[in-house]
């Protein structure tokens, strides 16, 4: 795993010779933020050695290095997700290579399903803490102790200046950021109604299909995860309605404006910090 990291690193870094400080995985119909990276590299995930490619709709499949003012940031545009087969090796494969290009701070985004009633379809909601209910673990195996210890620490899986960053940015926006709760599932069934009134007693605010291997490995790594969920629709059952990828990503696309604002501006302050 070590070398073939070191591997895609270098091809990578034979491109675009800077070091990223930021990285970013968008979501499901999140990708129009690329469009605020300034002097954007582009590297499709076909071409990078070792990198297996997203068979998802509304996901590109392609790194893009660049600034957002004078922090450099990485960006995969797609992620790779356990309910297309992949291991979870694979799907934390690209978390890995970010951090071997040298992030110090992820941030994650995906298309959420609200579970808790006080949401509605185009919130922006600030990812507190998951539940991970994939019933898998990326850290299952012999412990790889150059990337961290073998019983990583979550209590701050999602990092508090991170979230601070956020809730800042926010108000500089005019805007208030409520957070929650992600219940990470295995998918690709959407929930049942029974599963979503669990998942709400169980203290999940938003429920997805992605997220959770990734900030599991980014934390073993010791790097700093933010997260933001786009709620797309209510879960199951909360509304009477049938769910469909197509209107999730039309969902995500009408937020696109506030969403990327938001993570540009987060991005700045992170960049500032320190
Ligand atoms: N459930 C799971 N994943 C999702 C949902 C949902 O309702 N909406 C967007 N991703």
């Amino acid at each position: 795993m070590y070398e073939k990291l070191e591997q895609s690193a270098k091809y990578i870094q034979a491109i675009h010779t800077s070091t990223p400080k930021v990285g970013v995985i968008l979501g499901s119909g999140l990708g129009a933020f690329v469009e605020k990276i300034e002097n954007p590299t582009i590297i499709p995930y076909l071409d990078i050695p070792n990198f297996k490619k997203t068979n998802v709709e509304g996901h590109e499949g392609r790194l893009i290095i660049g600034k957002i003012e004078n922090t450099e940031i990485a960006v995969l545009q797609g992620r790779i997700h356990a309910y297309e087969g992949h291991a979870m090796e694979e799907v934390v494969f690209p978390t890995r290579l970010l951090a071997t290009l040298g992030i110090e701070s992820l941030i994650l985004t995906n298309a959420a399903g609200g579970v808790n009633l006080e949401f509605s379809p185009g919130d922006i909601i600030l990812i507190d803490d998951h539940i991970n209910l994939t019933g898998k673990n990326p850290l299952i195996g012999p412990n790889n102790s150059e990337f961290g210890p073998r019983f990583p620490d979550m209590s701050h899986a999602y990092h508090p200046e991170i979230k601070e960053a956020f809730v800042e940015s926010a108000k500089k926006l005019g805007t208030e950021i409520k957070s929650g709760v992600y219940a990470g599932l295995l998918g690709p069934t959407y929930e049942t109604p029974s599963e979503i009134k669990m998942l709400r007693t169980l203290g999940a605010d938003m429920v997805g299909m992605s997220t959770v291997p990734e900030s599991i490995a980014a934390n073993h790594l010791g790097i700093k995860v933010g997260g933001l969920s786009c709620i797309t629709n209510m879960a199951a059952g909360i509304k009477n309605e049938t769910l469909k990828h197509e209107d999730i990503k039309e969902q995500a696309l009408k937020v696109m404006e506030y969403f990327s604002s938001l993570l540009k501006n987060t991005i700045i302050r992170l960049g500032v910090e320190d």
